[in-house]
């Protein structure tokens, strides 16, 4: 017998049949008189994180949002990651209301606002404003052409028709998805040197975690608590497996017996990752035997790159 019930799965499955835990973002686009209003969504995720041209976020969107229709029009927009606080929430629920304009909604608007980091590299084009109050601020730009998504418009409030792109554009008669290229990550001060020179627990910004439109009168909202860490199970490869992958990682470029010791605590799945980054830096540095004097050399160029 099975410990768990089956659950019938409907639309909104994510808030209706399940507990799925999302983080609560204040979207920043332009309206057509260039400025900027908000529109709060928790279905934004990273997308594409690594190995491609761009790195990028998925939005989730009612395509009649004015979020939706602004990004048809301008593909500027500013994920606000918004901390947790009773107040904010309440404006979040607020902005979320279905159907206000613009206008109506940014009038009372509570979020202090000023420019990002794009509008002062880009003089002359305009861009969407940032929440101050925000702990960190994803500045985008919507891929219109992934999907062919580029000839999608504006302007059908009571739903698109048929066809629908797959996973980009308008993808249902009331839906839409997003590939937002990450353009800037502007971050607060302390976050910024957490992240730069290692984190404590109270430098984590105090992230509010949603479970969204529950019981047709209310959203649901956890208060933040601060991270527990958890240290990584310790397993070290043995000498004998980094050497074998070393000895075949190239014809010409060797390892001393000090540079394998080196990688003996990179996980095994990562191994030749590692090894064949390595072979590139030697080749690059006209090095045939690599020590673990080039070892640290690779490895400082690697901190100062993620720097
Ligand atoms: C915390 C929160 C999260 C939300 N997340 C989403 C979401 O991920 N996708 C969506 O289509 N609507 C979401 N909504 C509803 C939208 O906010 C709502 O459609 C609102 O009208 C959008 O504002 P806009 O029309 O100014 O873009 C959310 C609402 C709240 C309060």
């Amino acid at each position: 017998m099975s410990s768990f019930r089956n659950l019938r799965i409907v639309d909104n499955f994510y808030q209706t049949s399940s507990f799925f835990p999302m983080p609560t973002i204040v979207i920043g686009t332009l309206c057509e008189d260039g400025s900027t209003t908000f529109g709060p969504y928790s279905l934004v995720f990273p997308y594409y994180i690594a190995g491609k041209d761009d790195y990028a976020m998925l939005l989730c969107a009612r395509n009649s949002s004015n979020t939706a229709q602004n990004l048809l029009r301008n593909p500027r927009c500013s994920l606000n990651f918004v901390p947790d606080d009773r107040a904010t929430f309440r404006e979040c629920v607020r902005l979320g209301f279905p159907g206000d304009t613009p206008q109506e909604k940014m009038k009372q608007c509570i979020f202090a606002q000023e420019p990002g980091l794009m509008v002062v590299e880009h003089p002359g084009e305009i861009f969407p404003t940032v929440i101050t109050e925000a702990f960190q601020v994803f500045e985008c730009t919507w891929l219109r052409n992934l999907d062919h998504a580029d000839g999608d418009l504006p302007g059908c409030l009571e739903g698109y028709e048929p066809p629908y792109h797959d996973f980009n554009g308008i993808t249902s008669r009331y839906g839409a998805h997003f590939i937002l290229r990450i353009d800037r990550i502007l971050m607060k001060p302390r976050q910024h040197d957490a992240i730069l020179n290692g984190m404590k627990p109270g430098d984590f910004p105090r992230v509010p975690v949603d479970y969204g439109y529950r019981d047709s009168r209310s959203f649901w909202m956890n208060r933040f608590r601060r991270p527990r860490s958890f240290p990584l199970p310790k397993r070290s490869l043995d000498r004998t497996a980094v050497r074998y992958a070393a000895d075949r990682a190239d014809d010409v470029v060797k390892f001393t017996d000090e540079a394998c010791d080196m990688l003996l605590k990179v996980p095994r799945i990562f191994l030749s990752t590692a090894l064949k980054g390595c072979v590139d830096w030697a080749k690059a540095n006209q090095v045939t035997l690599i020590t673990d004097a080039h070892m640290r050399q690779i490895q400082d160029k690697r901190a100062k790159e993620k720097a």
